[in-house]
């Protein structure tokens, strides 16, 4: 870019917590939460850890490679060290991807965003709740707003680039989070009757892991840690010549697990307090907590109040935290290859998002008969991207870094020119070379049967 810098994330805390802010979402808060749910508890949550470590985290690290190695989006990335070789179209896709999950991440993001609303002017229904939720997800218009709000948020902060856009929101909302999630927590566990949400979460019941449960917990870790599709590859395009990057992939892995895991524990110990189904699916976050927050608290309205209201935002920022990566995927792709403005290409992902969101939002009410291969829009985005185009990625990063990519400059990349003594380095490049991309085409395999 000749009028604009590339930019540079300026902090080491701000880089960890700028790629913590990506791989925590929805992923961990709406879709784990429903995992663990849906898939028994304890013996669902030691799964998931195993495939975080041995399968995403060596996919994660291949994507920090490239992306600081190059200093490129992550099509030219590819471009460069491959040249003149097929290898660029997995950053091709990934900006496909990135475009994709975004256009159906910000409908459940509206719906996050009403229900904080609702709870912050004190709104919510203390009844009906699955009839309040149906009426307006299947609403064409008022979803709409929503979703077109929430990306609006995301297009703001992106457009402003990456330490004023990017790091300044990170560095500010990610340990608000944190702090949320332990208040949160706090509450939770002091419920009255919360053990019995403790050992769903802490006792794990290994009749319980079915094949089943094995790969809904791999596509969930490739999902939560928002890896291959060159998110995070676009993000360490930014990073400095000096940052740790195993260190900083093992960071935000251990951070993502964490939110995740915690997120357990603000859901359930409070779900089984007020004895409530902790199988009820996507509809936990939306049906399901409300009624647990007005039965937890109804002696005590200001406190259900506030519990709700933070919950609500904790969901929003996660959101928007993630969302922005996403879509600065294709934002850092189409300023450098048609020579953009960042705020320029920024507008075209968001219209393009408005567009592919709105159809995603209509999929629940009147498009909910518009369906391909038994699939609504909105189950076809998801379908292809989590089921597909990020198991594949991974697969072809793997693939590239371990057997295609130089060797020393993966060394030197790894070990910042040898000034770095990796003690996993043997282990790490064994993961990646063999154990991810085996993993990960098993799942693959599985999920498209
Ligand atoms: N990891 C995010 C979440 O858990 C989702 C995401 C996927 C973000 C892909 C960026 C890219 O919600």
């Amino acid at each position: 870019m000749k009028d604009e810098h590339r930019g540079h994330f300026g902090s080491k805390i701000g880089i960890i917590l700028a790629a913590a802010g990506s791989a925590v979402g929805l992923g961990n808060i709406w879709r784990f939460p429903t995992e663990v749910g849906n898939n028994g508890g304890a013996a669902f949550i030691l799964v998931y850890l195993a495939f975080v470590f041995l399968l995403a985290m060596p996919v994660m690290v291949c994507e920090f490679v490239v992306g600081r190695n190059t200093q490129m989006n992550t099509v030219d990335a590819f471009r460069r060290l491959a040249p003149k070789r097929p290898w660029y179209l997995v950053g091709l896709m990934g900006v496909l991807a990135g475009i994709l999950i975004l256009s159906f991440y910000c409908v459940v993001a509206g719906w996050t965003l009403f229900y904080g609303v609702d709870a912050l002017v004190g709104k919510l229904p203390t009844e009906n709740l699955e009839d309040y939720n149906a009426s307006f997800v299947t609403d064409p218009w008022r979803p709409l707003v929503y979703v077109v709000l929430f990306l609006l948020f995301t297009h703001f902060i992106v457009s402003r680039g990456i330490d004023r856009g990017i790091e300044r929101f990170s560095k500010l909302m990610m340990p608000l989070l944190f702090l949320i999630i332990i208040v949160l927590v706090g509450y939770s566990v002091s419920m009255p009757g919360a053990e019995k949400g403790l050992t769903f979460l802490l006792k794990p019941d290994f009749s319980k892991v079915t094949s089943k449960v094995v790969f809904s917990a791999m596509g969930q870790a490739f999902f939560s840690l928002s890896v291959g599709i060159g998110c995070l590859l676009t993000y360490a395009s930014y990073y400095k010549k000096d940052v740790n990057l195993v260190r900083s992939a093992a960071s935000v892995c251990m951070l993502d697990t964490m939110v995740a895991v915690l997120a357990g524990f603000i859901i359930f110990p409070a779900v089984f307090s007020v004895g409530m189904n902790p199988g009820a699916g996507p509809a936990l976050v939306f049906v399901t907590l409300p009624q647990v927050f007005n039965s937890a608290f109804q002696g005590m309205p200001v406190l259900g109040y506030a519990f709700s209201l933070l919950f609500y935002l904790l969901l929003l920022l996660a959101a928007l935290s993630s969302s922005i990566s996403m879509h600065e995927i294709a934002t850092a792709f189409i300023r450098e290859r048609f020579n953009m403005r960042r705020r320029n290409a920024a507008i075209f992902v968001t219209c393009i998002c408005v567009l592919l969101g709105t159809a995603c939002s209509l999929s629940f009410g009147p498009w909910s008969g518009v369906t391909v291969g038994g699939m609504t829009i909105f189950g076809l985005f998801d379908f292809l991207t989590a089921k597909f185009m990020m198991p594949l990625g991974g697969i072809v990063m793997c693939l590239f870094v371990g057997w295609v990519m130089n060797r020393q400059t993966l060394r030197d990349e790894l070990t910042n020119h040898g000034s770095l003594v990796v003690r996993i380095y043997g282990v790490l490049i064994f993961l990646i070379r063999y154990v991810a991309p085996l993993g990960v085409s098993i799942v693959f395999v599985n999920e498209l049967l």
